[in-house]
């Protein structure tokens, strides 16, 4: 079958399309892919930036979403079903295999693009919004990279979940035109946002983002608000002067979801099925910001560092 190749450590254009066997292992599941994410920890597996470190050469590739073309005896799938799945490794390739676990069986309306979109970012957000940041009827929400692969996700999901106002945070009009289009009730420029939603008035900050703007964002919350760290796409980790959660008694709350998830069996089927509902109604609906071939994977794991994605960047093998 046709894959691509980290075969070294030199970046996203080192990547190779090569010819290998099919994975074979019997106890997974195995889907002929017809999609698959590509996110910010392959563009740092390129470079061996990131905590996961498969030894040389390894196909990359965490979520895709195809038709089953096997599947172990009893575990629910059988050849012909459309599938979402994280297959963590493996999944820029014709075929890739994920444990049963963390394979979903995907609705007819649901596009493989899409369900490709779906699984990472949306049970990230899930997390924050939900598990970590308690989410609750009628709060207002502001989101850092709106118009993001997480940043839709937590527009979506905030207003599915029952936020009252979503405010997206965006570095440009256009991608402030993505943000409005995912569901946010307004818009404002990152520099200077505070002065635009103004103190204190928000319950919960989503960022991916990170930098210079985070002291910001904690002068944004209203008493009892939370700050969700999800990612520093702006490069530099945020210090917090700790004094600032005291006076106004708010709290930062880390989000690491993909080890926590992955050492609790079930956890992520657990996430999709609460949010199955909304992905049928259409309330979430992955924005699909580009799509290309496999042999185009070094343009589009490029894509992820220029500032100029939005939604998400899908593979199609
Ligand atoms: N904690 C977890 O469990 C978890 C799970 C999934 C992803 N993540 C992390 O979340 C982060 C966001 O992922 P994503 O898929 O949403 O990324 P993305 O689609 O590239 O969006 C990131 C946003 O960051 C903003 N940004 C600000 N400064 C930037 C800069 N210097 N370079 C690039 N972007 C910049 C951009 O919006 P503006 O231009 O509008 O500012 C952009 O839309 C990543 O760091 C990822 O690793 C964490």
């Amino acid at each position: 079958m046709r894959a691509i190749h980290i075969s070294t450590l030199d970046g996203p254009d080192a990547v190779e399309v090569v010819d290998i066997p099919e994975p074979s292992n019997a106890s997974l599941v195995t889907i002929a892919v017809k999609a698959a994410g590509v996110a910010f920890p392959e563009l740092l597996q390129t470079r061996g930036l990131y905590q996961v470190k498969p030894d040389l050469p390894f196909v990359p590739g965490a979520e895709v979403a195809g038709v089953v073309e096997s599947a172990p005896e009893g575990s629910g799938f059988s050849p012909g079903d459309r599938v979402a799945a994280l297959s963590l490794l493996g999944g820029f390739a014709e075929k890739a295999q994920a444990q049963v676990d963390l394979t979903f069986p995907l609705p007819d309306e649901v596009s493989f693009e899409e369900a490709a979109s779906f699984t990472f970012n949306y049970a990230t957000v899930y997390f924050a919004l939900i598990e970590r940041g308690g989410l609750a009827e009628g709060e207002t929400v502001l989101v850092h990279g709106a118009s993001g692969g997480i940043g839709t996700a937590a527009i979506q999901m905030a207003k599915a979940f029952g936020a009252g106002r979503v405010i997206g945070v965006v570095s440009t009009e256009a991608k402030g035109e993505i943000a409005r289009s995912a569901g946010a009730d307004e818009i404002v420029r990152a520099d200077g946002f505070l002065e635009s939603v103004g103190k204190a008035s928000v319950d919960i900050v989503v960022d991916p983002v990170g930098g210079d703007r985070f002291t910001d964002s904690l002068r944004s919350l209203k008493e009892h608000g939370r700050l969700l760290v999800i990612g520093f796409t702006a490069g530099e980790i945020p210090t917090v002067k700790v004094n600032r959660l005291l006076l106004n008694n708010i709290s930062v709350l880390g989000v690491g979801w993909g080890a926590y998830a992955m050492r609790r069996p079930g956890h992520v089927k657990k996430e999709w099925e609460a949010m199955l509902p909304h992905l049928r109604s259409g309330a979430l609906s992955p924005v699909v910001g580009a799509t290309h071939a496999l042999d185009d994977a070094a343009t589009a794991l490029k894509s992820l560092e220029g500032r100029t994605v939005t939604g998400k960047v899908v593979l199609l093998p």
